[in-house]
């Protein structure tokens, strides 16, 4: 299945380390991650699910859930768990789905074939609170991803929903912001009473909103 931008994320039920989960009832009002890791017992998904255990509360902070995936089965993941406490030094506090037929893999395209055919790639998903799709990564199974991008990228997708603003390139928190194309002047000067510095009449900046 192609999902897009702006798509519902697809629902599906599955087996967690965590107990058993509906997807979109799981999600309820909060902003998801969901992330997928080629295999059980190798080396770099090791080393990122102990990184996201230890900055879960980063997350939490941002009202974001986190949610695993590997297509090995339950008992698999919990020997994993293990592990990843062990050498990682964070035991695992989110949930895992044990995805062992590849459902949930299968409706969200992580399998790519001519990577490989049993594996899934190092997929990303940040799904919002009106469960659509905000941003899809894919990395391959080889690179470890930064975890620490995400939360940037989810610091700039809430501004954009909370304040419209966008973020400039490079963008770090608490640097300044751009406001929206789609805000006009008018409705700007209401937005952002301090003002703004117009650059060119697109590109206009603002300190980040609070
Ligand atoms: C890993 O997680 O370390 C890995 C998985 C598949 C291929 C290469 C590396």
């Amino acid at each position: 299945m192609t999902i897009r931008l702006g798509d519902e994320a697809p629902d599906f039920s599955a087996e967690t380390t965590e107990g058993p989960i509906n997807f979109h009832e799981w999600i309820g009002d909060n902003w998801v991650v969901l992330f997928s890791h080629p295999k059980n017992f190798t080396p770099v998904c090791t080393t990122e699910l102990g990184y996201m255990a230890g900055i879960k509360d980063k997350f939490e902070q941002r009202g974001v859930k986190i949610l695993g995936l590997s297509v090995d089965p339950l008992d698999s993941h919990e020997a994993w768990a293990n592990d990843i406490e062990e050498t990682q030094g964070n035991a695992l506090n989110f949930p895992l789905i044990a995805d062992h037929d590849r459902k949930v893999a299968d409706l969200y395209d992580m399998i790519h074939p001519n990577a490989n055919d049993t594996l899934t790639v190092r997929s990303v998903f940040v799904i919002g609170p009106d469960k659509k799709v905000k941003l899809m990564l894919t990395y391959p199974a080889s690179t470890g991803r930064n975890f620490d991008e995400i939360l940037r990228v989810i610091d700039s997708l809430q501004l954009t929903a909370n304040h419209k603003v966008a973020t400039p390139v490079n963008w770090q928190d608490g640097e300044d912001v751009i406001i929206v194309p789609a805000v006009s002047d008018e409705d700007a000067k209401a937005a952002f009473p301090e003002g703004w510095k117009t650059v060119k009449p697109y590109l206009r900046i603002v300190p980040q909103p609070k």
